[in-house]
């Protein structure tokens, strides 16, 4: 490889991310309340093989090994998430003190590990108490996630400096929202529009509502983001990618920046106006320390007059002959580049982290290893890219590893494996593959560098 952590410069932020619902497990208890995936993952057909997070990778019990396993890795930086309905089970109101206990432990564990703990405040598992109340369709979301972001910050904000407000709203509102493959599961615009429009407006109002507690936090959100390129040069085609990147990469950034909803470029957008009250044009807008951006592939589209409102369809990686991981995605490292410099030229990004990226590869457990050095080419290659924008003057600041274990991956269950390290779930063992003991390696360099400095 021709390159070091080093590379990236002593302040760079090295880090591996995670979710609660996709690792905690105890899904029922010391107190913690439904979510909305608690409840989905029960519905017949709707994740693999029947799997849920009812146990996951059981880090509520094994945050300390865990987290003992990052430190010994040479991580530095930790991305999780909080459960909504472990600290407030109803979503508003009572709280639970179980939740806040292990939360606190998790979070001065890292600490005393040297570990820096990044929050995602929602990561998809909305308290279903809420849901029964229309969920995100309901406007009073503003209020209830006001509430959960305040009460978080007040009691954890002491100690964790750097908070997210929402992960890839676009995925949970679109998945959940409007085509029922993730929780909620419901359908259609009449659910989608008025999701889509409360998280646009809880961004901001995430963000301010920090600020408004401590002004010396850190605060970002994260987007999912992929280029979107036509199958063919045809005018049909490439208006057919210009309409899915709408959906893809413009929906939730443009509005916080002030850029308002592009509503123009995406006809079927116009619908939200129908949702927007008052000044909700100013309280989309936010002003974010810095963005998140999670990409692992790209979307090539064509023209189809048959899918409704973007009268487009991917064309999946297995369709077009290309490398591709488990997950039918290319691989595309020219991809996170290309989203770098796409997104850094929005002049109200002040600040970039890579809070998202890795494979699923089809990892075999042989004599108590998995040399996953597929895993290793796809990172030395993604992080290849993000250099050359680094040097190029992208101002990206860090980069997270999906995912430290391999985990619960939502629709697909645990037949998806995404981890540096290797989770035998019968046994719940962890065994660091080799990429694992790559990304040590390759960290190394950076602590010497540290150490020497
Ligand atoms: C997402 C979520 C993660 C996924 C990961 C792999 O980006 O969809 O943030 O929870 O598990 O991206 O798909």
């Amino acid at each position: 490889m021709q390159f070091h952590s080093t590379d990236f410069g002593d302040d760079f932020i090295w880090g591996v991310a995670s979710s609660a619902y996709q690792t905690e497990g105890a899904y029922l208890e010391d107190g913690k309340g439904l979510s909305i995936w608690d409840v989905f993952s029960r519905r017949k057909e709707k994740i693999k093989a029947g799997d849920s997070g009812n146990t996951a990778t059981s880090f509520y019990h094994r945050y300390i090994q865990d987290v003992i396993l990052m430190e010994f890795l040479n991580i530095r930086n930790f991305r999780f998430s909080l459960s909504w309905p472990r600290l407030l089970p109803e979503g508003i109101g009572r709280r639970n003190e179980k939740g806040i206990e292990y939360y606190n432990h998790l979070i001065d564990f890292c600490l005393e590990c040297g570990i820096e703990p990044w929050i995602t405040l929602y990561h998809w598992d909305l308290p279903q108490a809420l849901e029964a109340k229309g969920g995100w369709t309901n406007r009073d979301m503003l209020g209830w996630f006001e509430e959960y972001v305040a009460f978080c910050i007040r009691q954890f904000g002491d100690r964790v400096k750097n908070w997210m407000v929402l992960n890839e709203p676009m995925a949970f509102t679109g998945a959940g929202y409007f085509l029922g493959l993730h929780a909620p599961g419901r359908k259609g615009l009449a659910n989608f529009l008025p999701a889509a429009h409360h998280a646009a407006l809880c961004q901001g109002i995430g963000a301010r509502t920090i600020k408004s507690i401590n002004d010396k936090l850190q605060v970002g959100s994260t987007f999912s983001c992929s280029p979107v390129d036509p199958i063919d040069q045809t005018k049909l085609s490439i208006e057919a990618a210009q309409r899915v990147d709408v959906l893809s990469n413009r929906l939730f950034i443009e509005p916080l920046l002030g850029l308002r909803y592009p509503w123009d470029d995406l006809k079927v957008l116009q619908g939200l106006e129908r949702y927007m009250k008052g000044d909700d044009e100013k309280l989309l807008q936010g002003d974010l320390d810095f963005v998140g951006l999670q990409n692992y592939t790209r979307e090539v589209v064509q023209h189809s007059a048959m899918m409704p409102y973007v009268n487009a369809r991917l064309v999946k990686a297995s369709k077009r002959g290309v490398d591709r991981t488990e997950m039918d995605w290319e691989i595309y490292p020219h991809g996170v580049y290309r989203v770098l410099k796409r997104f850094s030229s929005y002049n109200g990004i002040k600040k970039i982290f890579i809070t998202e990226n890795g494979a699923a590869f089809n990892d075999q457990l042989k004599d108590g290893h998995v040399d996953d050095v597929y895993r290793i080419d796809f990172y030395e290659k993604y992080l290849q890219q993000v250099l050359r924008a680094k040097q190029e003057g992208v101002n990206v600041k860090g980069y997270f590893a999906w995912s430290f274990t391999d985990n619960f991956e939502w629709a697909e269950g645990y037949s998806k494996r995404f981890g540096l390290v290797y989770v035998d779930y019968p046994t719940q063992r962890r065994i660091v593959k080799a990429s694992g003991f790559w990304f040590q390696n390759f960290l190394q360099q950076q602590h010497l560098y540290l150490r020497a400095g």
